[in-house]
Protein backbone atom coordinates (compact mmCIF):
# COMPACT_ATOMS: atom_id res chain seq x y z
CA UNK A 1 0.00 0.00 0.00
CA UNK A 2 0.55 3.58 -0.37
CA UNK A 3 1.75 3.54 3.69
CA UNK A 4 4.00 1.16 3.18
CA UNK A 5 2.40 -1.55 5.56
CA UNK A 6 1.48 0.41 8.09
CA UNK A 7 -1.39 -1.12 9.95
CA UNK A 8 -4.56 1.64 11.86
CA UNK A 9 -2.33 0.41 15.31
CA UNK A 10 0.81 2.74 14.35
CA UNK A 11 0.33 5.90 16.00
CA UNK A 12 -0.42 8.24 12.69
CA UNK A 13 2.17 6.33 10.64
CA UNK A 14 5.11 6.86 12.43
CA UNK A 15 6.36 3.51 11.82
CA UNK A 16 6.55 4.17 8.47
CA UNK A 17 9.54 6.28 7.96
CA UNK A 18 10.64 4.56 11.25
CA UNK A 19 13.47 2.41 9.10
CA UNK A 20 14.86 5.61 8.14
CA UNK A 21 16.62 6.50 11.36
CA UNK A 22 18.33 3.98 13.53
CA UNK A 23 16.12 3.77 16.58
CA UNK A 24 18.20 5.99 19.47
CA UNK A 25 18.69 8.67 16.83
CA UNK A 26 14.96 8.70 16.33
CA UNK A 27 14.18 9.47 19.85
CA UNK A 28 16.35 12.46 19.89
CA UNK A 29 14.97 13.65 16.28
CA UNK A 30 11.25 13.17 17.63
CA UNK A 31 11.98 14.59 20.66
CA UNK A 32 12.74 18.32 18.56
CA UNK A 33 9.46 19.01 16.64
CA UNK A 34 11.16 21.71 14.77
CA UNK A 35 13.54 19.49 13.06
CA UNK A 36 10.35 17.25 11.90
CA UNK A 37 9.83 19.57 9.37
CA UNK A 38 13.05 18.41 7.52
CA UNK A 39 12.27 14.88 6.80
CA UNK A 40 11.56 14.44 3.47
CA UNK A 41 7.94 14.40 2.49
CA UNK A 42 7.00 15.95 5.66
CA UNK A 43 4.02 18.74 6.14
CA UNK A 44 5.50 19.34 9.28
CA UNK A 45 6.52 22.83 7.79
CA UNK A 46 2.95 23.46 6.34
CA UNK A 47 0.55 26.61 6.68
CA UNK A 48 -2.12 24.54 8.33
CA UNK A 49 -0.63 23.11 10.93
CA UNK A 50 -1.89 21.92 14.49
CA UNK A 51 -2.14 22.31 17.39
CA UNK A 52 -2.93 25.80 17.90
CA UNK A 53 -3.15 28.51 20.47
CA UNK A 54 -6.57 29.37 20.35
CA UNK A 55 -7.45 33.31 21.11
CA UNK A 56 -11.10 32.93 22.21
CA UNK A 57 -11.83 36.72 21.24
CA UNK A 58 -10.53 36.43 17.50
CA UNK A 59 -12.53 33.51 16.97
CA UNK A 60 -15.79 33.72 14.73
CA UNK A 61 -18.75 32.73 16.23
CA UNK A 62 -20.82 30.15 13.89
CA UNK A 63 -23.93 28.14 13.48
CA UNK A 64 -22.72 24.67 13.44
CA UNK A 65 -25.26 21.46 13.89
CA UNK A 66 -24.86 19.77 17.04
CA UNK A 67 -23.13 16.75 17.20
CA UNK A 68 -24.73 13.38 17.09
CA UNK A 69 -22.71 10.22 19.13
CA UNK A 70 -23.57 6.94 17.41
CA UNK A 71 -22.71 3.58 18.98
CA UNK A 72 -20.57 5.67 21.55
CA UNK A 73 -21.45 3.21 24.48
CA UNK A 74 -20.31 0.46 26.10
CA UNK A 75 -16.72 -1.26 24.33
CA UNK A 76 -15.83 -4.37 25.72
CA UNK A 77 -12.08 -5.58 25.18
CA UNK A 78 -10.46 -2.69 23.70
CA UNK A 79 -7.07 -2.76 23.22
CA UNK A 80 -4.29 -0.82 25.00
CA UNK A 81 -1.07 0.00 23.77
CA UNK A 82 2.05 1.91 24.29
CA UNK A 83 3.80 3.22 20.98
CA UNK A 84 6.72 5.19 22.66
CA UNK A 85 4.59 8.02 22.03
CA UNK A 86 1.49 8.08 23.93
CA UNK A 87 -0.98 5.24 25.09
CA UNK A 88 -3.42 4.46 22.60
CA UNK A 89 -6.71 2.58 22.69
CA UNK A 90 -8.08 1.13 19.61
CA UNK A 91 -11.39 -1.57 18.82
CA UNK A 92 -10.97 -4.92 19.69
CA UNK A 93 -10.70 -6.59 16.57
CA UNK A 94 -13.92 -8.72 16.45
CA UNK A 95 -16.37 -5.69 16.74
CA UNK A 96 -18.99 -5.95 14.46
CA UNK A 97 -19.41 -3.29 11.62
CA UNK A 98 -22.55 -1.75 13.00
CA UNK A 99 -21.23 -1.52 16.69
CA UNK A 100 -18.11 1.22 15.35
CA UNK A 101 -18.57 4.19 17.42
CA UNK A 102 -19.18 7.21 14.97
CA UNK A 103 -19.80 10.59 14.82
CA UNK A 104 -22.54 12.93 12.59
CA UNK A 105 -23.14 16.33 12.45
CA UNK A 106 -20.89 18.84 14.09
CA UNK A 107 -20.60 20.59 10.65
CA UNK A 108 -19.00 17.07 9.36
CA UNK A 109 -20.11 16.14 5.83
CA UNK A 110 -21.19 12.50 5.97
CA UNK A 111 -20.08 10.40 9.11
CA UNK A 112 -16.82 9.82 10.76
CA UNK A 113 -15.62 6.24 12.39
CA UNK A 114 -13.97 6.06 15.51
CA UNK A 115 -10.37 4.65 15.04
CA UNK A 116 -8.19 4.98 18.11
CA UNK A 117 -7.52 7.72 20.96
CA UNK A 118 -4.82 8.39 23.19
CA UNK A 119 -3.94 11.55 25.22
CA UNK A 120 -0.99 13.70 25.73
CA UNK A 121 0.22 14.99 28.58
CA UNK A 122 2.94 16.89 30.32
CA UNK A 123 5.57 15.93 33.09
CA UNK A 124 3.71 17.79 35.77
CA UNK A 125 0.92 19.48 35.52
CA UNK A 126 1.62 23.22 34.54
CA UNK A 127 1.73 21.66 30.85
CA UNK A 128 0.77 18.91 28.70
CA UNK A 129 -2.21 19.94 26.64
CA UNK A 130 -1.71 20.02 22.52
CA UNK A 131 -3.81 23.21 22.06
CA UNK A 132 -4.10 26.09 23.95
CA UNK A 133 -6.54 28.51 25.15
CA UNK A 134 -5.39 32.04 25.36
CA UNK A 135 -2.01 30.56 25.87
CA UNK A 136 -3.21 28.72 28.22
CA UNK A 137 -1.87 24.74 28.67
CA UNK A 138 -4.25 22.33 30.41
CA UNK A 139 -2.52 19.10 32.01
CA UNK A 140 -3.92 17.06 29.31
CA UNK A 141 -5.75 16.55 26.43
CA UNK A 142 -7.28 13.79 25.38
CA UNK A 143 -7.58 12.71 21.23
CA UNK A 144 -10.95 10.61 19.33
CA UNK A 145 -9.40 10.02 16.18
CA UNK A 146 -11.98 9.48 13.57
CA UNK A 147 -12.24 8.71 9.56
CA UNK A 148 -14.01 9.85 7.01
CA UNK A 149 -16.40 6.72 6.07
CA UNK A 150 -16.52 7.74 2.23
CA UNK A 151 -12.86 6.97 1.62
CA UNK A 152 -13.48 3.79 3.26
CA UNK A 153 -10.79 2.88 5.33
CA UNK A 154 -8.81 4.96 7.97
CA UNK A 155 -5.70 4.64 4.95
CA UNK A 156 -7.52 6.04 2.35
CA UNK A 157 -8.87 8.74 4.20
CA UNK A 158 -5.77 9.99 4.92
CA UNK A 159 -5.30 10.70 1.47
CA UNK A 160 -7.87 13.65 1.50
CA UNK A 161 -7.86 17.32 3.27
CA UNK A 162 -11.50 16.51 5.17
CA UNK A 163 -9.97 12.79 5.60
CA UNK A 164 -10.18 12.99 9.40
CA UNK A 165 -12.10 14.49 12.10
CA UNK A 166 -10.33 14.99 15.96
CA UNK A 167 -12.09 15.50 19.00
CA UNK A 168 -9.85 17.15 21.50
CA UNK A 169 -11.17 17.10 24.71
CA UNK A 170 -8.95 19.07 27.68
CA UNK A 171 -7.94 17.34 30.91
CA UNK A 172 -8.07 19.37 34.24
CA UNK A 173 -6.97 17.86 37.31
CA UNK A 174 -9.20 17.35 40.36
CA UNK A 175 -9.08 15.70 43.88
CA UNK A 176 -11.45 12.84 43.10
CA UNK A 177 -10.37 10.04 40.30
CA UNK A 178 -12.77 10.04 37.60
CA UNK A 179 -14.72 6.98 37.67
CA UNK A 180 -15.00 7.05 33.77
CA UNK A 181 -11.82 7.13 33.31
CA UNK A 182 -10.80 4.78 35.56
CA UNK A 183 -11.25 1.53 32.35
CA UNK A 184 -8.75 3.67 30.93
CA UNK A 185 -6.08 4.39 33.51
CA UNK A 186 -6.49 1.20 35.66
CA UNK A 187 -4.39 -0.98 33.41
CA UNK A 188 -1.55 1.62 32.58
CA UNK A 189 0.87 -0.59 34.89
CA UNK A 190 0.65 -3.32 32.21
CA UNK A 191 1.69 -0.97 29.29
CA UNK A 192 4.78 0.77 30.67
CA UNK A 193 7.31 -0.18 27.92
CA UNK A 194 7.55 0.96 24.54
CA UNK A 195 5.44 -1.78 22.28
CA UNK A 196 3.67 -3.49 25.52
CA UNK A 197 -0.28 -3.86 24.87
CA UNK A 198 -3.09 -4.84 26.68
CA UNK A 199 -6.97 -6.17 26.28
CA UNK A 200 -8.82 -3.63 28.72
CA UNK A 201 -11.34 -6.14 31.39
CA UNK A 202 -13.35 -3.06 31.85
CA UNK A 203 -15.92 -2.02 29.23
CA UNK A 204 -15.40 1.58 27.80
CA UNK A 205 -18.05 4.10 27.34
CA UNK A 206 -17.06 6.73 25.03
CA UNK A 207 -20.17 8.45 25.78
CA UNK A 208 -18.62 9.28 29.62
CA UNK A 209 -15.22 10.52 27.83
CA UNK A 210 -16.92 13.48 26.42
CA UNK A 211 -17.05 16.63 28.14
CA UNK A 212 -20.62 17.59 29.80
CA UNK A 213 -21.02 20.50 27.42
CA UNK A 214 -20.54 19.15 23.49
CA UNK A 215 -22.34 21.96 22.40
CA UNK A 216 -19.82 24.83 22.29
CA UNK A 217 -16.63 24.13 20.64
CA UNK A 218 -13.60 25.58 18.47
CA UNK A 219 -13.45 24.51 14.74
CA UNK A 220 -10.44 25.14 12.66
CA UNK A 221 -8.83 23.53 9.73
CA UNK A 222 -5.64 21.11 10.75
CA UNK A 223 -2.76 18.54 10.83
CA UNK A 224 -2.21 15.47 12.67
CA UNK A 225 0.22 16.70 15.47
CA UNK A 226 2.92 14.21 14.81
CA UNK A 227 4.91 13.64 11.56
CA UNK A 228 4.45 13.73 9.00
CA UNK A 229 1.86 16.26 10.05
CA UNK A 230 -0.82 15.45 7.13
CA UNK A 231 -2.76 18.58 6.59
CA UNK A 232 -6.31 16.03 6.95
CA UNK A 233 -7.66 17.32 10.23
CA UNK A 234 -11.30 18.73 11.07
CA UNK A 235 -10.28 19.97 14.43
CA UNK A 236 -13.19 20.14 17.37
CA UNK A 237 -11.65 21.58 20.38
CA UNK A 238 -14.25 21.44 23.30
CA UNK A 239 -14.00 24.60 25.87
CA UNK A 240 -15.43 22.24 28.40
CA UNK A 241 -12.46 20.35 30.18
CA UNK A 242 -13.06 16.91 32.37
CA UNK A 243 -11.57 16.31 35.38
CA UNK A 244 -9.62 13.77 36.39
CA UNK A 245 -7.01 12.96 39.85
CA UNK A 246 -3.51 14.23 39.35
CA UNK A 247 -3.23 10.38 40.90
CA UNK A 248 -4.63 9.24 37.28
CA UNK A 249 -2.80 11.29 35.67
CA UNK A 250 0.40 10.04 36.87
CA UNK A 251 0.11 6.88 35.87
CA UNK A 252 0.59 8.27 32.09
CA UNK A 253 3.73 9.82 33.37
CA UNK A 254 5.05 6.32 34.62
CA UNK A 255 5.03 5.43 31.09
CA UNK A 256 7.76 4.85 29.11
CA UNK A 257 9.28 5.79 25.25
CA UNK A 258 11.60 3.33 23.42
CA UNK A 259 14.97 4.73 25.50
CA UNK A 260 13.25 3.87 28.98
CA UNK A 261 12.57 7.35 29.94
CA UNK A 262 9.28 8.52 31.59
CA UNK A 263 7.08 9.08 28.46
CA UNK A 264 6.22 12.59 29.19
CA UNK A 265 5.78 16.17 27.49
CA UNK A 266 4.56 14.37 24.26
CA UNK A 267 2.95 16.99 22.92
CA UNK A 268 3.69 19.39 20.14
CA UNK A 269 4.16 23.26 20.51
CA UNK A 270 1.27 25.52 19.17
CA UNK A 271 1.82 26.07 15.42
CA UNK A 272 1.06 29.72 13.42
CA UNK A 273 -2.21 30.32 12.67
CA UNK A 274 -1.28 32.03 9.13
CA UNK A 275 -4.54 32.94 7.48
CA UNK A 276 -6.97 30.56 9.01
CA UNK A 277 -10.12 31.08 10.54
CA UNK A 278 -10.89 29.55 13.94
CA UNK A 279 -14.64 29.27 14.15
CA UNK A 280 -16.49 28.97 17.10
CA UNK A 281 -19.76 26.95 18.08
CA UNK A 282 -21.79 28.71 21.40
CA UNK A 283 -24.14 26.65 22.95
CA UNK A 284 -26.35 29.85 24.35
CA UNK A 285 -25.92 32.14 21.57
CA UNK A 286 -26.53 30.19 18.39
CA UNK A 287 -29.28 27.67 18.86
CA UNK A 288 -32.50 27.13 16.71
CA UNK A 289 -35.10 26.60 19.70
CA UNK A 290 -37.39 23.71 19.18
CA UNK A 291 -39.80 25.21 21.34
CA UNK A 292 -40.73 28.54 19.25
CA UNK A 293 -43.09 27.05 16.09
CA UNK A 294 -43.37 30.28 14.67
CA UNK A 295 -40.31 31.47 14.25
CA UNK A 296 -39.53 29.55 10.71
CA UNK A 297 -35.91 27.75 10.20
CA UNK A 298 -35.58 30.29 7.45
CA UNK A 299 -36.11 33.50 9.38
CA UNK A 300 -34.19 31.99 12.84
CA UNK A 301 -30.78 31.74 10.79
CA UNK A 302 -31.41 34.80 9.20
CA UNK A 303 -31.91 35.97 13.02
CA UNK A 304 -28.90 34.14 13.83
CA UNK A 305 -26.65 35.66 11.11
CA UNK A 306 -27.73 38.91 12.45
CA UNK A 307 -26.04 38.21 15.50
CA UNK A 308 -23.19 36.96 14.48
CA UNK A 309 -23.25 32.70 14.58
C1 LIG B 1 -20.27 16.12 1.12
O1 LIG B 1 -20.03 14.78 0.79
C2 LIG B 1 -20.71 14.38 -0.39
C3 LIG B 1 -20.56 12.87 -0.51
O2 LIG B 1 -19.24 12.51 -0.70
C4 LIG B 1 -20.13 15.15 -1.57
O3 LIG B 1 -20.78 14.76 -2.76
C5 LIG B 1 -20.33 16.64 -1.33
O4 LIG B 1 -19.69 17.38 -2.33
C6 LIG B 1 -19.76 17.04 0.02
N1 LIG B 1 -20.15 18.41 0.31
C7 LIG B 1 -19.26 19.31 0.72
C8 LIG B 1 -19.81 20.66 1.03
O5 LIG B 1 -18.08 19.06 0.86
C1 LIG C 1 -15.36 12.61 34.48
O1 LIG C 1 -15.14 12.68 33.09
C2 LIG C 1 -16.31 12.84 32.34
C3 LIG C 1 -15.99 12.75 30.89
O2 LIG C 1 -14.67 12.80 30.59
C4 LIG C 1 -16.93 14.19 32.66
O3 LIG C 1 -18.10 14.38 31.91
C5 LIG C 1 -17.22 14.23 34.13
O4 LIG C 1 -17.66 15.51 34.45
C6 LIG C 1 -15.97 13.91 34.94
N1 LIG C 1 -16.32 13.80 36.33
C7 LIG C 1 -15.88 14.65 37.22
C8 LIG C 1 -16.27 14.37 38.63
O5 LIG C 1 -15.19 15.61 36.91
C1 LIG D 1 -11.80 23.91 5.89
O1 LIG D 1 -11.48 23.77 4.52
C2 LIG D 1 -12.62 23.53 3.70
C3 LIG D 1 -12.15 23.23 2.29
O2 LIG D 1 -11.13 24.10 1.91
C4 LIG D 1 -13.54 24.75 3.77
O3 LIG D 1 -14.69 24.54 2.98
C5 LIG D 1 -13.96 24.94 5.21
O4 LIG D 1 -14.76 26.09 5.35
C6 LIG D 1 -12.75 25.06 6.10
N1 LIG D 1 -13.20 25.03 7.48
C7 LIG D 1 -12.79 25.91 8.38
C8 LIG D 1 -13.28 25.70 9.75
O5 LIG D 1 -12.05 26.84 8.10
ZN1 LIG E 1 -3.06 13.58 19.53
Amino acid sequence: TKNNGCSYKDYQFLKCFFFLITASSWSKWYANPNSWADLSGSSCGGNQQSPIDIQPRSTVTKAIPKFAFHNYGNIDKMIMMNNGHTAVYILPGGLPKNRVPYITGGGLNGSYAFIQCHLHWGGDSTKGSEHLIKSKSYPAELHLVHYNTKYGSFADATMHSDGLAVLGIFLQTGSDDNESFKPLVDQLGEVVTDHDETTLTNIVSFKDLLPKQTTSFYRYNGSLTTPNCQQIVIWTVFDTPVEISERQLKKYRQLENAEGEHLVNNFRPAQKENDRVVFYRSSTRCEISQSLPIMSYSFASQFLAFIGC
